[in-house]
């Protein structure tokens, strides 16, 4: 299966970097081959792994800056799969390149080459909290949107935004982005849990994942040690949420 997925929501703190690492490392231990993309300039996926590169250029910076294939940018990400990392000079794209049609289509462009390869190649994207030349080049590319909401209402407010752009961008890329618009720090104890799970029902019907992501433990301290969630916590929760997840994501079935 080919697939290449964006995680992205405007706004930060919402679960975008946990929501990538542990969707990849669930895909890998279903038998996924897997490339992450850290497209943020906080570099905070690249952070987990531990080995930020010193330079730009040898980041997703030296890939818009300097042309290099991507498959010259990736390091392995020992038990997950690789990592084409970021570093804060990303920051720059947008005042170097602007909005141009071209440089929306570069992303989509490399992982072509890239994936020539091997096709079946599974990529996710952790996106940045702002729509850009970065994050446009994700959803460019993107087969899925993986839209992470946490539960509060500026999370729904980014997510309403991120539903707009997608709508606008469906005539541009003749066709329509799949999204999932996934809950995360859910907490059942807490009523404003349950009204941001109706509301994102009421806004996105189908769109909106069934299954979420429940606030825990394991969650927050797995990137401390630089570990995905299954790593961590084989039997947490956070583990069995990611596994749904991958499964929704996926299109298979998600037990109840
Ligand atoms: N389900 C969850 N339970 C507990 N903590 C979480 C959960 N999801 C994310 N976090 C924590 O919330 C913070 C923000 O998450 P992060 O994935 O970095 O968001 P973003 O990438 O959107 O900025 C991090 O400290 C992360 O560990
Ligand atoms: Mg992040």
């Amino acid at each position: 299966m080919r697939v290449l997925i964006a995680v992205f929501n405007q706004k930060g703190g919402v679960g975008k970097t946990t929501t990538a690492l542990n969707l990849a490392a669930a895909a890998a231990r279903n038998g996924h081959t897997v490339t992450l993309i850290d497209l943020d300039p906080q570099a905070h996926l690249t952070s987990i792994l531990g080995v930020p590169p010193e330079r730009g250029r040898d980041s997703m910076f030296g890939f818009y800056q300097d042309d290099r294939p991507l498959h010259s940018l990736v390091v392995d990400w020992p038990g997950l799969g690789k990592l084409m990392p970021a570093h804060s000079e990303l920051i720059k794209v947008d005042s170097i390149f602007g909005k141009g049609p071209a440089i929306l289509g570069k992303l989509h462009r490399g992982l072509e080459q890239y994936r020539s390869d091997e096709p079946n190649r599974t990529v996710i994207i952790d996106c940045c909290p702002f729509l850009g030349v970065l994050s446009l080049n994700a959803v460019f590319c993107a087969d899925t949107v993986v839209a992470p909401v946490s539960t509060d209402f500026l999370a729904l407010r980014g997510a309403q935004q991120l539903e707009r752009t997608l709508n606008a961008l469906n005539g541009v890329l003749k066709r329509r982005v799949e999204r999932r618009y996934v809950l995360t720090r859910f907490d059942a104890r807490r009523r404003i849990s349950h009204e941001i799970r109706a509301q994102l029902h009421e806004l996105f019907g189908d769109d909106a994942c069934e299954m979420v992501i429940r606030e825990s433990v394991d969650l927050t301290e797995s990137p401390a040690l630089g570990k995905d969630v299954f790593s961590h916590s084989p039997k947490g929760r956070g583990a069995e949420d990611y596994e749904r997840l991958y499964r929704d994501v996926f299109g298979l079935s998600v037990p109840e």
